[in-house]
C-alpha cells in the first residue's frame, strides 16, 4: 500500500490563494492537491506563491506563525519555534571591525537549530495532503527537527543519515523523538538521492528543503532579524552572513525580502556552497543583492566558534561558519567597517559536543578536599 494518502485538497485549482509555481517553467500547480516536489513539466524547483501578502509591519502574534498571513496556513504543527534572539556581541563586534555586529542565533529555537521554522509549515502540510510517514535525508537538525515535529504530530518519521558523520547531539534528538533512524553506507548525497526515490514511489513525504514550504517557515528569519534590527538599532542590516548546505535557508532569505520588504537593501553574503539542491533559487539571491560567497577553513570555523562562546553565545561548527566568513570577507575589504552585519548562527553547541569539547579547555583533574584544590589553583 502506498503511504501517501491524499487529503482534502481541491485538483486543479489554487487553494485559499495559495499556489505554487516553477521557477523555471512558470508552470502552476495547486499546492495541496497532489504531493510534488517539483515541476511536472521541466523538472525546476517549485516556490510557493500568494494572492495577497500583507503589508510590511502588519504583524502580531509571536514566533513563526506572527507571519501567518505571508504563510500558507494560519497556524502550523509547533513547539513553538521562532521568537530567536539578536545578539549583541561588543568585543566580537570590535575584532572584525564593522561598526554593528549582531548574531540572530537560531539554535535557540525547540530542537536548536533553525530547521524548526521549516518543520512547522512543512508537518503541517503532510498533515493537510494527508500522508502518513514523512522522510528526510540529513546531516543531523533536520533529521532532529523532523523527528519532534513529527512526533507532535504524530506521524511516522524516517531519517536517513550518512553512517559515522551525525554529530552525538543530533542522532539523540531523532532517537528519542522516536524517528527510524537508517545509517545508510554512504554520505549526505546518498541519502538525499535514496530519499527522493522513496518519494518518488510514494513510500514517504519528503521534508528535505526541496519542499518548497519549508523555505516558507524559514523566511520568517529575514522578517525578525529586520523588525528587531531596526527595533534595536534604528536602521536596517547591510548585510546578512549564513552558512550555506543545502542554500535552502538562503533562497528562504532571499524570498522574505523579495517578497515582503520593499524599502530594504540587505545583502546576503553566503558561505560554504559545495553542491546545493537550492541553487538556482539561492544564486539570485546573492546575486541581486551584491552579495557574495566564500569559502572557510575548519580552523576559522573553530576561532570564529571561540569567539562566540566567549561572549556567551554558545553554537555549533557549521553556525560558525558565518562569523568566519564576515572576518575573512572583512579581511579582504569586501566589507567595509562603517556596515552594520547580522551573523546567522543556525545550530545550537550542544548539537555536537565532541566539536565543543575539543575546542574548550581541557577539565583539570584534583583530589577530592579542599586543600588539594587550594594547592592546585596556586
Ligand atoms: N547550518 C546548520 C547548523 C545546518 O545544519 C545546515 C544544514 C546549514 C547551516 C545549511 O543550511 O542547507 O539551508 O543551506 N543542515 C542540513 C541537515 C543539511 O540535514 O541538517 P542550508
Amino acid at each position: 500500500m502506498s503511504h501517501l494518502e491524499f487529503g482534502s485538497g481541491v485538483p486543479g485549482c489554487a487553494t485559499d490563494g495559495v499556489w505554487l509555481t516553477c521557477i523555471e517553467c512558470g508552470e502552476t500547480f495547486d499546492p495541496f492537491a497532489a504531493v510534488r516536489y517539483t515541476c511536472d513539466d521541466c523538472g525546476g524547483l517549485l516556490e510557493v506563491r500568494y494572492a495577497d501578502l500583507p503589508t510590511w509591519g502588519d504583524f502580531g502574534g509571536r514566533g513563526v506563525w506572527r507571519y501567518a498571513d505571508a504563510l500558507p496556513f494560519e497556524v502550523g504543527v509547533t513547539l513553538p519555534e521562532g521568537d530567536t534572539p539578536l545578539h549583541e556581541v561588543p568585543r566580537l563586534e570590535e575584532g572584525v571591525g564593522v561598526d554593528r555586529l549582531r548574531i540572530k542565533h537560531e539554535g535557540m529555537n525547540p530542537t536548536g537549530s533553525f530547521k524548526d521554522r521549516g518543520m512547522t509549515v512543512g508537518v503541517r502540510v503532510a498533515e493537510r495532503v494527508g500522508v502518513d510517514r514523512l522522510a528526510c535525508a540529513s546531516t543531523g537538525n533536520t533529521s532532529a527537527a523532523l523527528a519532534a515535529y513529527g512526533a507532535r504530530a504524530g506521524l511516522e518519521t524516517l531519517v536517513l543519515l550518512p553512517q559515522g558523520k551525525v554529530a552525538a547531539g543530533k542522532v539523540a534528538q531523532a532517537s528519542l523523538h522516536g524517528a527510524h533512524i537508517l545509517e545508510v553506507d554512504g554520505n549526505f548525497d546518498t541519502c538525499l538521492d535514496i530519499v527522493q526515490d522513496l518519494a518518488a514511489r510514494g513510500e514517504a513525504y519528503l521534508l528535505n528543503s526541496l519542499n518548497p514550504f519549508r523555505l516558507e517557515g524559514q523566511k520568517t528569519i529575514g522578517l525578525e532579524i529586520l523588525e528587531q534590527f531596526r527595533r534595536e538599532e534604528g536602521a536596517y542590516p547591510d548585510r546578512v552572513v549564513l552558512p550555506v548546505g543545502n542554500a535552502g535557508n538562503t533562497a528562504a532569505l532571499y524570498k522574505c525580502f523579495r517578497e515582503l520588504v520593499d524599502d530594504v537593501e540587505t545583502r546576503a553574503t553566503a558561505i560554504r556552497i559545495g553542491n546545493p539542491v537550492n541553487a538556482p533559487k539561492a544564486l539570485p539571491g546573492i546575486r541581486e543583492t551584491d552579495g557574495t560567497a566564500v569559502a572557510v577553513s575548519d580552523d576559522a570555523i573553530t576561532r570564529a566558534q571561540r569567539d562566540l562562546a566567549e561572549e556567551g553565545v554558545g553554537v555549533e561548527p557549521a553556525s560558525a561558519a558565518s562569523v568566519a566568513g564576515l572576518r575573512k570577507l572583512r579581511e579582504e575589504g569586501v566589507v567595509d567597517t562603517d556596515e552594520r552585519v547580522v551573523c546567522l548562527t543556525t545550530g545550537h553547541l550542544l548539537k555536537d559536543p565532541d566539536a565543543a569539547v575539543e575546542a574548550g579547555a581541557e577539565p583539570d583533574p584534583v583530589p577530592g578536599s579542599t586543600g588539594g584544590v587550594l594547592d592546585h589553583l596556586a
